[in-house]
C-alpha cells in the first residue's frame, strides 16, 4: 500500500494533491505521509507480538522532528549515532530509555551525556571505546550498559558503499576479539553487560545473509553462556531493504518470522534498527521543472532540486523513480536527463527517463523518504528545502524552508576592514 498515489491524473500524498503543497510551501520540498510511518512501523510491531523486543528506529535515515514525533508517539525507540541525533529524539518527546546508541567514534561528552540521559544501551564497537566508557560512567557515578557490535563477517550482497559487515570494513570487532572485549567488560565495575548486536548493511534483498549472521552471534552468545556471562538481548540492526525499482526485498513479516524461528526457546528480547523500511516510502521530493534544454546527444530537464538536496543518483548511482505529479496521457515521450543547477556533472536526479515534462512542470522523486533530507547540503549556498508532513487531509510545515540568512549565521569577516 503506498500513501502517494495518483487520483484523477494528480498525484497526491494521502488526501492532498501535491501541486496545493508545491504552491503553498514552494519547491523543492520534501513529503512525507504520517500514515505510511506508521504502517511500517506497524509492520514491524504486529510482526514482533508476542515477543519481548524493541524497534529503534534508526535516526540517521530522517531525523526531523515530525518524523521521530510520529514514531515516538507510536512507541518506537531510536538508534542513534551522535549525541545531536539523541537531542533530537528529546526534543521530539522520544524516551531515552528506549534508545540505543550506535556508532564507531563516540566521544566521551557524547557518552556522559547519553548516561546523563538514561539511554538502554551503548553498542560498543571497540576495545579501546570500551575503556572509555567505563571511565566515563565512574565520573558519572553511572553504570554503563552495554553491547557489542559484533562484525560476523557476512556478505549482505548490496552496494559496497552500504555493506558493513564484512570484515575489510571499519564497523564492530571479530567474533574472536568480541570474546575478549565481553570477558574484559564482565570485569568492569561501571560497565554492565547486556546484549550483543550487528549491522551487516543497508538495502539488503534477501534474508539469508541476516539468518547467516544471526546463526553467528547466537553461538557467540552461547558460548558466553558456557564462561557465566549472560546476555539479555540480541540485536541484528537495521537493513531491510525496499523496492526502488524491481528490487523485491523480504516482507518485514517474512523476515522477522525468519529471525524468530532461528531464535528458538532462547529467552533473548529482540531489538531492530530499520530506517530505510520504516522512511523511504513514506516520503517524496517534489521539484520544479525550471528549463529544458536539447541537444543531439541529450535531453535535459532541469530541475531546481539537485544533488545537494537528494544525494543519492549521484552518491551511490542508484535509481530512484521519477514522475511527473500530473499524468498527462496525450503527451509525447522522450527519454529525458533530471538534472540539478548545482555545478557538478555528476549532479542529476535520474537520466534516460521516459517522460513527457514542459517547463514549470511538477516531477516527483519517490522513495525520498530516506537518506534524502538527511543527508542534503549547503553546497553551492543553496538552502535546504522545505519538508511538510501530511496527515489525511492536513497539512503540517514540518521545516520551512532555509533562507539565506540562516546560511551565512555564525560567519565572519577578517577584521579591519568595512
Ligand atoms: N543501524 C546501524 C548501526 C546503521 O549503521 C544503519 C545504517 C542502520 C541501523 C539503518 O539501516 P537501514 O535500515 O536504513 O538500512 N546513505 C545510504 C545508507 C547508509 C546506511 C548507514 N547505516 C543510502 O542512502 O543508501
Amino acid at each position: 500500500m503506498s500513501c502517494f498515489n495518483y487520483i484523477d491524473g494528480e498525484l497526491h500524498a494521502e488526501a492532498v494533491p501535491v501541486r496545493r503543497i508545491a504552491e503553498q510551501y514552494g519547491t523543492p520540498c520534501y513529503i512525507y505521509s504520517r500514515r505510511a510511518l506508521e504502517t511500517a512501523l506497524g509492520d514491524y510491531q504486529s510482526a514482533l507480538a508476542g515477543c519481548d523486543h524493541l524497534i529503534c528506529y534508526a535516526v540517521k535515515a530522517n531525523s526531523s522532528l515530525a518524523v521521530l514525533d510520529t514514531l515516538a508517539r507510536c512507541g518506537a525507540g531510536f538508534d542513534i549515532v551522535s549525541v545531536g541525533e539523541l537531542e533530537r529524539v528529546i526534543a521530539a518527546g522520544g524516551d531515552p530509555a528506549r534508545v540505543v546508541f550506535s556508532g564507531v567514534g563516540k566521544r566521551a561528552d557524547e557518552m556522559a551525556r547519553a548516561l546523563e540521559a538514561g539511554i538502554a544501551c551503548f553498542n560498543l564497537e571497540s576495545a579501546a571505546e570500551l575503556e572509555v566508557l567505563a571511565r566515563v560512567a565512574e565520573q558519572c557515578g553511572r553504570r554503563a550498559p552495554v553491547s557489542v557490535r559484533v562484525n560476523p563477517d557476512v556478505d549482505a550482497k548490496t552496494h559496497p558503499y552500504i555493506s558493513t559487515g564484512l570484515k575489510e570494513n571499519k564497523f564492530g570487532v571479530s567474533v574472536d576479539e568480541a570474546l575478549r572485549v565481553y570477558q574484559r567488560a564482565a570485569e568492569l565495575e561501571w560497565i554492565e553487560v547486556i546484549g550483543i548486536d550487528c549491522h551487516i548493511g543497508s538495502q539488503l534483498t534477501q534474508v539469508s545473509p541476516f539468518i547467516d549472521a544471526l546463526r553467528r552471534l547466537l553461538a557467540l552468545v552461547d558460548q558466553l553462556a558456557g564462561l557465566g556471562i549472560t546476555l539479555h538481548h540480541l540485536d541484528l540492526g537495521g537493513g531491510l531493504g525496499v523496492r526502488y525499482a524491481d528490487e523485491t526485498p523480504p516482507a518485514v513479516a517474512d523476515y522477522i518470522a525468519a529471525v524468530r524461528a532461528e531464535l528458538g526457546e532462547r529467552p533473548l528480547k529482540l531489538v531492530f534498527e530499520p530506517g530505510r523500511s520504516i522512511a523511504a516510502n513514506a516520503g517524496i521530493l517534489l521539484t520544479r521543472v525550471e528549463y529544458l534544454k536539447q541537444t543531439p546527444e541529450h535531453n535535459f530537464a532541469l530541475v531546481d532540486a539537485a544533488m545537494n538536496d537528494l544525494l543519492r543518483p549521484s552518491l551511490y548511482q542508484v535509481w530512484m523513480d521519477i514522475r511527473n505529479a500530473s499524468e498527462d496521457e496525450a503527451g509525447e515521450r522522450a527519454s529525458w536527463d533530471i538534472v540539478g543547477p548545482v555545478c557538478e556533472t555528476g549532479d542529476f536526479l535520474g537520466k534516460q527517463r521516459e517522460l513527457s515534462v514542459a517547463t514549470g512542470d511538477l516531477l516527483a522523486v519517490f522513495g525520498a523518504g530516506a537518506y534524502g533530507f538527511a543527508m542534503s547540503s549547503n553546497y553551492n549556498t543553496r538552502p535546504r528545502a522545505a519538508e511538510v508532513m501530511v496527515d489525511g487531509n492536513q497539512l503540517h510545515l514540518a521545516r520551512e524552508r532555509e533562507q539565506l540568512a540562516d546560511l551565512l549565521r555564525g560567519e565572519h569577516r577578517l577584521p579591519g576592514q568595512d
